[in-house]
């Protein structure tokens, strides 16, 4: 326990050097737990944990990169060493990359995107899951979107209904598929696993186009992180309350 008392509790947020993931960090950090800020760039990663850390904020970076297996059990096995547990994971790293409609997807692309925004997500919940078995309370909070939300994306009168892009929007769907396997499997434990769609927010992955501003895009991920023993498993939600899936 070099890093910390046991009573503060421990999140670990990927792609936290920016974006909704830094602003998550934030937010959970000013509630007074231990943010993990993992980025997959160690520079970056110590630049936004100083910043967190000039803001009062209890911040540690860790390098994380999703699609390397390695980098995953590297920081597994340093914060069982530092901390000995993990209350809170936010699997926020993800990525947006050329995307086309179906007939026009190039395969790497969806091959690339999958990497990231699939496997990625699967692979660390499965590394951190002893630590998070051995919190109280721990959560798994999948950064999702609205785009993967087959219900959402089927009704042409929803806002979004025209982007119709196959690898980003399945990948979400499947995430959130996996959200509800990893809900049902941990049902019996004190672990929730809930998808957040953030809403349409400014970030470097819309080139800053969107809508919400990252501390309304932190919102949902940051209540789920958050719940109490009694709050839901196994759902999808943005601010405002539940989506279909
Ligand atoms: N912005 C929106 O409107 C919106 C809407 C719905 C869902 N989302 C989801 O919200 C999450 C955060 O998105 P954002 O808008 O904040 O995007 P962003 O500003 O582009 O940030 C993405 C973060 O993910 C990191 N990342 C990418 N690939 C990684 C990898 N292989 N390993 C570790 N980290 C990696 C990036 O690191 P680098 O700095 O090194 O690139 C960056 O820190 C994503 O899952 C996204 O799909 C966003």
């Amino acid at each position: 326990m070099a890093l910390q008392s046991v009573e503060r509790k421990v999140a670990l947020i990927t792609g936290a050097n920016k974006g909704i993931g830094l602003e998550i960090a934030r937010q959970l950090g000013r509630q007074g737990m231990t943010v993990l800020v993992g980025a997959r760039d160690a520079g970056r990663g110590r630049e936004a944990a100083e910043g967190l850390r000039s803001e009062g904020i209890s911040a540690h970076c860790t390098r994380i990169d999703v699609t390397t297996q390695a980098t995953i059990d590297q920081v597994a096995r340093w914060i069982e060493e530092e901390f000995g547990r993990l209350d809170i994971l936010v699997n926020n790293a993800g990525i947006f990359i050329d995307d086309a409609p179906p007939s026009g997807l190039d395969m790497e692309v969806l091959r690339r995107m999958y990497e990231t925004n699939v496997f990625g997500p699967v692979a660390v919940i499965k590394a951190m899951l002893p630590l998070l078995r051995k919190s109280s309370a721990g959560r798994i909070v999948n950064m999702s979107s609205g785009l993967g939300s087959l219900t959402l994306t089927s009704d042409p009168g929803w806002r979004f209904a025209d982007i119709n892009l196959l690898a980003y929007n399945s990948s979400k769907t499947t995430l959130n598929a996996m959200t509800v396997q990893f809900a049902k499997e941990l049902g019996n434990t004190a672990i929730k696993v809930n998808a957040a769609d953030p809403g349409y927010t400014a970030t470097d992955l819309n080139n800053h186009q969107g809508t919400q501003s990252v501390e309304q895009g932190a919102r949902a991920a940051v209540h789920l992180a958050t719940l109490s023993a009694d709050g839901s498993t196994g759902g999808f939600f943005h601010q405002d309350g539940a989506l279909p899936w």
